[in-house]
């Protein structure tokens, strides 16, 4: 077993780079299954997800070398099965998006359902919503595996989404670019890793527009040429370091970011006080000029606050004096990571999609767990604020989405280094 150990109550300072998405390489990864030539793509970060993802394309028939740490090949010709079904497709949330992909490819799917942060309910109705309106039907196989069908080529039609989704507007742009005619996605999603899987799509030769806007349209094209691609920069990474920055009250250079991606984000630590300045391909965080406020933040679809960066942001406002209010609006239960706060002395109450924060006092040092990928991160930010020696385990979930960052962290001047040992958990532990 793996856990991070930190010794808190130290400025971050220096310089970070940012690496490349993880949402947009959990996409635009799955989208070679589409292409009819081999493809390279450029800044894929070095994390599980990918790693997984990658072989799971392996596993299909296709040929993934890695050429080196932030490149892959990827040579989709040997693809012949509409399956994935294997274990490893159980291990992340973004393998459904193969569902879009091999409808996309040969209007035939078989895809077990997928595993992935566990905050409340993760649906799949609108994505199944958009497949039908093409012409596949699913079938829900033993509760395990969705199996999605046409005997046809899908035919675009025009979708309206309940919800800004994520992932069913990926989905859908995935199965709608190889279909005929053409297809309308009505309220899309518009965070930037759905820009880039659409510019990604597009230099392949597929031809959508207006993604980053409510509407998506996209006509069906018969063939996609290999291309040479690289992905933008992580606008959730660039927010947690620029919430540990704040929340350590340093200064730090957050470097390859994209500086409009993060514009919510700044604007919520300006509000409470934050110096920012921004660069071309950089925002610098200044946390030290003058003590920092309370505020109310609410997760919206892009543009808004990001649901990403909810946890981070949260043990930030706990070094803050007075109440904050969060409002959780896009997931039902993103608060798990609460519990594990509270054992560090945050004084956090949760209202159903409402966390309530009294803060002020000094976190202290406790050994917390990551119950999930973001909540893991913050995890790490409140050790790094706390007096004191933090243990986070489960570390697992962090290195799903972080490349490098116990070194990243370490060059910011923080005390966190990676350590193995035995789980004894399971005797006599006091802790379920
Ligand atoms: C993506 O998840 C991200 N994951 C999540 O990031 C992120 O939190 C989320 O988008 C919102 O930005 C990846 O990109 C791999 P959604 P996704 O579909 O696509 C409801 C991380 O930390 N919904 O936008 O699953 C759903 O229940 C991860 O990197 C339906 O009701 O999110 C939720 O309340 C965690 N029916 C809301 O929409 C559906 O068919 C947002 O879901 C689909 C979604």
């Amino acid at each position: 077993m793996e856990k991070f150990v930190i010794n808190g109550g130290r400025a971050l300072d220096g310089d970070v780079a940012i690496s490349g998405a993880k949402n947009a390489a959990v996409a635009i990864i799955p989208a070679v299954v589409l292409c009819d030539e081999p493809c390279r793509i450029e800044n894929i970060p070095n994390i599980s997800d990918v790693t997984l993802i990658g072989r799971i394309l392996q596993e299909m028939g296709a040929e993934v070398k890695r050429i080196n740490k932030s490149t892959l090949y990827i040579d989709p010709k040997g693809i012949e099965t509409t399956s994935a079904t294997s274990d490893l497709v159980r291990g992340m949330r973004a393998s459904y998006y193969l569902l879009g992909a091999l409808l996309g490819r040969s209007h035939s799917a078989r895809v077990c359902l997928p595993g992935g942060c566990n905050f409340g309910a993760r649906p799949i109705d609108l994505h199944l919503k958009g497949f039908a309106a093409m012409g596949a039907r699913h079938e829900l196989v033993n509760g395990a595996i969705i199996d999605v069908h046409s005997d046809y080529r899908l035919k675009g039609n025009h979708i309206y989404l309940d919800f800004a989704s994520v992932g069913a507007t990926i989905n859908i742009m995935l199965a709608a670019v190889k279909a005929e005619g053409q297809t309308i996605i009505e309220n899309a999603a518009k965070e930037p890793h759905i820009v880039d899987l659409a510019n990604f799509l597009n230099s392949m030769g597929a031809q959508i527009r207006g993604a980053g806007t409510d509407t998506i349209k996209i006509r069906g094209v018969d063939f996609l040429h290999g291309v040479s691609y690289s992905i933008i920069p992580d606008q959730i990474e660039a927010g947690t370091y620029m919430c540990a920055a704040a929340a350590t009250r340093g200064r730090v250079l957050v470097k390859n970011v994209t500086p409009k991606h993060l514009e919510s984000i700044t604007a919520k630590l300006r509000e409470i006080g934050c110096e920012i300045k921004e660069f071309d391909e950089a925002v610098l965080v200044d946390a030290t000029k003058r003590p920092l406020t309370r505020c109310n933040v609410k997760t919206m679809p892009h543009p808004g606050f990001p649901t990403d960066c909810q946890p981070q942001f949260a043990v930030l406002l706990t070094t803050v004096e007075g109440t904050s209010i969060i409002n959780e609006s896009v997931w039902d239960n993103r608060y798990q990571y609460v519990s594990e706060l509270t054992l560090m002395g945050a004084h956090i109450s949760v209202e159903g999609r409402l966390a309530i924060i009294e803060g002020g006092s000094r976190l202290s040092a406790a050994p917390v767990k990551a119950s999930d990928l973001r909540a893991g991160a913050a995890m790490i930010i409140a050790g790094l604020c706390a007096d004191g020696t933090t243990e986070v385990s489960s570390i697992q979930y962090i290195e799903r989405g972080y490349e490098d960052i116990v070194e990243k962290l370490t060059n910011l001047g923080a005390d966190i280094r990676k350590v193995y040992y035995e789980d004894h958990s399971g005797e006599n532990s006091l802790r379920a």
